[in-house]
């Protein structure tokens, strides 16, 4: 294995205790960290450390064990703030970027009227697209569809026609999680902002993967999931600005989102709180500074230069395979660290298998991106995504792998 390229240390590989094991009798090459990342071992450990040392629920008990997890909730609030440049009361504990999605389309409908709009772009994930569509049959608005050309970018050409005064709301993807378009979120949500419109911004393929402030997308809220970026599943967030979270509505009624609860009546707790009823992730909420800190000790200029950097020598391998398909720009710093293709030989599912026979993790399918493929023409693609641990020899192994499966597949 080669070392680790660029400007991540390879001693980084060893912090992820999963990716010693084998697959089919192979070394594991996992390709597959735009789906979830890998978990290093401090992360693991402090999930479990919370259940071994500290498991109580948070905000009710007046005991030790309860304050101490209500401290590690909050405390996970008070670092992903700092992490993003915000207040803590603008971040909002979710389970998922897609229930974060689904509160804020939910909570903002009763701003809107039929007559109004609202516009999505065509290379969203179904968790920034589906909500917004049932959102505008439930209330009889028109969802308006930024179109992608073919070089895999948002039409910003076209953008007049899509954005006008009738449009309330853009929720528009920061990193495309199939083409790895990234895109100039601040240039739409600024011209969005000043007709008036709620900005929303999915990040859950840029959180964690290169310096970023909330400020710098000039948004009313965004949204991402922690499994994305080296921290547990079950936990995301919602981000805000203050006076856009105080108007949006709580969607779940229940627990520890009141303030007072009478028989005719029920008034909510504050903001961040009366966006979180129930029992939380805890344990996740837990765990996830260690990502955080994790990410910190090597660096967020250091994990954006090594993903640009597997993402060239990718496209450059890729490029070098005759008749492969890329998708998205050709320049890697204009990209997330990921790369889809369709080879017309081989289709993805059995590429992938070849694949999983050989050790290779990839993803194969729509990638929750059924509009976007449409538009590619083809219903499903091959998509290889990189980790900070992710090596050149693994990218080497894939095209490997690739050329296998058209030994076994092409006609
Ligand atoms: C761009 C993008 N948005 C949203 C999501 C949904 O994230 P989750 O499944 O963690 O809610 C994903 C997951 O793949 C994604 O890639």
């Amino acid at each position: 294995m080669k070392p680790v390229t660029g400007t991540v240390d390879a001693a980084v590989r060893e912090r992820f205790p999963l990716l010693t094991r084998q697959v089919n009798g192979r070394p594991l090459v996992y390709l597959d960290s735009a789906a979830t990342s890998q978990k290093p071992s401090a992360v693991i450990e402090a999930e479990a450390a919370f259940y071994r040392t500290s498991n109580a629920n948070v905000h009710r008990g007046l005991h030790t064990l309860g304050d101490e997890a209500t401290r590690l909730y909050e405390g996970c609030r008070d670092t992903t703030a700092r992490w993003l440049g915000v207040e803590s009361a603008q971040v909002t504990i979710q389970r998922s970027a897609t229930a974060a999605l689904n509160l804020v389309a939910r909570g903002w409908e009763h701003h809107l009227v039929p007559g109004d709009a609202v516009l999505v772009t065509e290379m969203e994930h179904h968790a920034n697209f589906v909500p917004w569509q049932m959102l505008a049959k439930r209330r009889g608005i028109e969802l308006r569809v930024l179109p992608v050309t073919d070089g895999g970018e948002l039409d910003l050409a076209r953008l007049d026609e899509f954005l006008d005064d009738r449009v309330k709301v853009v929720a528009v993807t920061h990193v495309s999680n199939v083409l790895g378009t990234v895109n100039p979120v601040a240039e739409i949500t600024s011209r969005a902002r000043s007709l008036g419109a709620l900005t929303v911004v999915d990040a859950a393929q840029s959180v964690g993967h290169r310096p970023l402030a909330f400020a710098e997308l000039e948004a009313d809220l965004m949204v991402f999931s922690a499994h994305k970026c080296y921290g547990p599943m079950g936990l995301g967030f919602l981000v805000g600005r203050a006076e856009t979270l105080a108007n949006l509505e709580p969607v779940e009624g229940g627990g520890e989102m009141i303030e007072w609860v009478r028989l005719e009546e029920t008034t909510w707790a504050d903001v961040p709180h009366r966006f979180e009823a129930g029992t939380p992730n805890v344990a996740a909420a837990a765990a996830f500074p260690a990502a955080m800190e994790f990410l910190e000790e090597i660096g967020l200029d250091a994990v954006r230069a090594h993903e640009v950097d597997l993402t060239g020598y990718a496209l450059e391998k890729l490029r070098a395979v005759d008749g492969l398909v890329i998708y998205g720009p050709d320049d890697p710093t204009r990209r997330g660290g990921l790369v889809s293709f369709h080879d017309p030989q081989v289709h993805p599912h059995d590429m992938s298998t070849i694949l999983d026979q050989l050790g290779i993790a990839i993803r194969a399918g729509h990638h929750c991106a059924q509009p976007l493929h449409r538009r590619l023409g083809v219903v499903a693609t091959s998509r290889a995504s990189f980790g900070v641990h992710t090596t050149t020899g693994e990218i080497d192994a894939l095209i490997d792998g690739l050329l296998e499966s058209r030994k076994v597949f092409a006609l």
